[in-house]
């Protein structure tokens, strides 16, 4: 496929592309230490050895009985690992380090305020702290096994222990992203069909403790509307003791949690021994139409492909202090700041707030204060703390070993800049490309064995076996320039089961463009379609060029155009909508949204504003339009379809190509003149 095959408006089409680097090499201190240096392991995870070579991870994790079946695949595509085996994530990730780690601290939180005071929650404490929240969530709040629950939780220890008490209990947590508005929290709710809302009063954020009871009010509101009726809010107090939130709480339905914890002082609760196959959590991502959809996660294949990934590409040792900058609402954050590390029983770090609050230098004291040796972030964050302060990482006596990269491609210019002036030209680095529906990472070197390609994320890591297909399904060969669809050959076990209450919409999405036979029980005719666009190397290297549906990487956050268009949409006096990605210096993507307006109304700043405003309502500050613009009419085909090509082109200042054949092409020359 070549570029201009790629449909749409995608991020593909518009992404910037840069050549093939030469290797960096990881130092021999970095190797000497690796949890990793058997260049052996990439035949123990051919296909050959397919599946039986993922036991090798699934051996990291205590099981209360072994499984009979490694891979079961009499439903494909919905895929079912170690089958027969019974697991609880929660003993796995707390209660069986207490023998060896009990005053380790498991989770170092780090308040966004300087002056408050890091607390180091140790295995013990969170042993304690889960299971008594465990016990109030059963005897409390009636959650058993199989229920769902909602959590709209900022960056506290409050969150994981929540996850955790969850998991205990074998009950299927959906966390919503922080920042996202009651609306979408509401929607969340309502698919997930939960009757619990958990969350906190207030959190802080760029120097503000914001209000964030209101938003559970709202959520509660519209999904009692749309026939989801939340009966129990659990609501953890940023200041317990302290109401920091002038929302007032709803008789009966309203709970501070830490006014009734003291009834479950001292309560242990029994971890439930759940089938591996089981949903541990749900995680709503944006797809190609309008509904977000709930990535459901399984509990043993999942721990164990996010444990074996945490130990040979993320390279963390018990003794490692490790810090991942995601937000816990994203799919990183569950595996990469909570269920991966814990099952190492690693430290790892909750940071509040934003990087760059009060100044640039602050992630970079954080890692000092606390020897963080691992650090891993966004593109976006290392494009955002190399404009503020060059020159702050030197400043600073921290020392990492390992840094992780995640969520867009990174400019090999940044990743040099990350290499030798944040990781101090000593740290290895890994560029990991993977999805929420992946679970764990798909693309990576391995750290250790493999050398590091500036702008590239490198071979799938053992286990996974992609392959870049064009439009008519032939593999592209490496080596060739060209680009495609990649697509995983294989299942593996960090892959989602299905999306939430949708098989059709899940077989659709991901695997019915390229199936060979839909009849079929055998993986091998079910290649898994991710939806990037990507070039492979001929060294087997992988460079993602982006998305080619109608999703819109911001800052590494992943938005539906569609979603966008809908917000947009709840504005009276709007006809249509059309969002398109533009390219952005720090955020890697915005999105530009066109609208036009009904006959009878006029265009006005006010009205721009109002737009813009009902999109930050609707899903959240993140999806904020870089620019609202009223034109009076869209691109559109003969046949009526808007045409997004076109809007991108202008927005991103490119040539629109040939529109004559447009059924009105004297709007676009109208419009480039507005928007160019
Ligand atoms: O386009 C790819 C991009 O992020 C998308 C997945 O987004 P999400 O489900 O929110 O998960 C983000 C964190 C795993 C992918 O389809 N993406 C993710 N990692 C990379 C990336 N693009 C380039 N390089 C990466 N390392």
């Amino acid at each position: 496929m070549s570029e201009k095959e790629i449909r749409g408006a995608s991020e593909a089409e518009i992404a910037v592309l840069w050549g093939e680097e030469p290797y960096v090499y990881p130092s021999t201190e970095f190797i000497a230490q690796a949890n990793m240096t058997d260049p052996g392991i990439y035949k123990r995870f051919s296909l050959e050895n397919f599946p039986n070579c993922f036991k090798e991870y699934a051996d990291l994790l205590d099981w209360y009985e072994y499984w009979h079946t490694t891979l079961d695949t009499s439903d494909a595509p919905c895929w079912k690992w170690f089958v027969g085996g019974k697991i609880n994530a929660s003993h796995n990730c707390v209660d069986r380090h207490l023998a060896r780690h009990r005053n380790k601290t498991a989770i170092h939180f780090v308040p966004e305020p300087i002056e408050e005071k890091t607390e180091h929650v140790t295995y013990q404490e969170l042993w304690v702290r889960v299971n008594e929240f465990a016990a109030l969530l059963r005897d409390f709040a009636k959650l058993k096994k199989g229920d769902r629950v909602t959590l709209h939780m900022p960056m506290v220890p409050e969150l994981p222990i929540a996850m955790l008490a969850c998991a205990r209990l074998g009950v299927i947590h959906s966390q919503v992203f922080g920042g996202f508005s009651g609306r979408a929290c509401a929607d969340r709710i309502v698919d997930s069909q939960s009757r619990v809302l958990i969350t906190m009063d207030a959190y802080w954020r760029n120097g503000t403790l914001g209000d964030h009871k209101k938003n559970a009010d709202i959520a509660c509101e519209l999904a009692a509307r749309d026939g989801q009726k939340v009966d129990t809010v659990l609501v953890w107090q940023r200041y317990p003791g302290k109401a920091s939130s002038p929302t007032p709480m709803v008789k009966g339905r309203d709970h501070y949690v830490n006014e009734l914890l003291p009834d479950f002082y001292g309560a242990r609760v029994e971890p439930e021994k759940m089938p591996a196959e089981d949903p541990l959590f749900l995680m709503y991502t944006s797809g190609t139409t309008g509904k977000p959809k709930g990535c459901q996660h399984s509990i043993g294949g999942y721990l164990a492909y996010v444990a074996g990934t945490s130990k040979i590409v993320l390279d963390i040792h018990p003794e490692d202090v490790y810090w991942c900058m995601a937000d816990i609402g994203w799919i990183t954050g569950h595996s990469y700041i909570v269920y991966g590390p814990l099952a190492l029983g690693a430290s790892t770090v909750v940071y509040e707030g934003v990087p760059t609050f009060p100044d640039a230098g602050r992630a970079w004291r954080i890692s000092q204060d606390l020897g963080v040796n691992i650090f891993h972030t966004a593109p976006t964050a290392i494009r955002a703390l190399r404009k503020l302060g060059p020159e702050e990482p030197a400043k600073y006596r921290y020392r990492y070993k390992l840094m992780v990269t995640v969520g867009e491609p990174i400019e090999p210019e940044v990743w040099r800049w990350y290499h030798a002036v944040v990781g101090k030209g000593e740290a290895a680095i890994v560029d990991t490309w993977w999805q929420t529906e992946t679970g764990g990472f798909l693309c990576s070197t391995l750290p250790a064995l493999k050398p590091m390609k500036p702008g590239s994320a490198g071979p799938g890591v053992p286990g996974i076996h992609p392959v870049i297909f064009d439009e008519e399904g032939n593999a592209i060969p490496g080596g060739t320039g060209r680009a495609g669809n990649i697509c995983i050959r294989n299942p593996w076990p960090g892959g989602f089961q299905t999306i939430w209450g949708d098989r059709e919409r899940y077989v659709r999405q991901y695997y019915a463009r390229y199936c060979r036979n839909p009849q079929s029980k055998d993986w091998r005719d079910w290649p898994y379609m991710t939806g990037d666009a990507a070039v492979e190397a001929a060294d087997g290297y992988f460079r993602i060029l982006g998305r080619v549906d109608d999703v819109i990487n911001v800052s590494g956050h992943r938005l539906g155009t569609k979603e966008i268009e809908s917000a947009a949409l709840t504005v009276p006096e709007v006809a249509e909508a059309a969002v398109v990605p533009v390219a952005h210096e720090i955020k890697g993507k915005e999105p530009d949204l066109y609208v036009s307006l009904k006959p009878g109304f006029s265009p006005s700043a006010e009205l721009e504003e109002r737009i813009g405003q009902a999109v930050v309502r609707e899903i959240g500050k993140i999806a904020k339009p870089r620019k609202v613009w009223i034109v009076r009419d869209m691109p559109k085909t003969r046949s009526g379809k808007i045409m997004r090509r076109v809007l991108a082109a202008i927005s991103n200042k490119k040539d629109v190509g040939d529109v004559t054949t447009l059924a009105n092409p004297e709007v676009v020359e109208e419009i480039a003149r507005m928007a160019g």
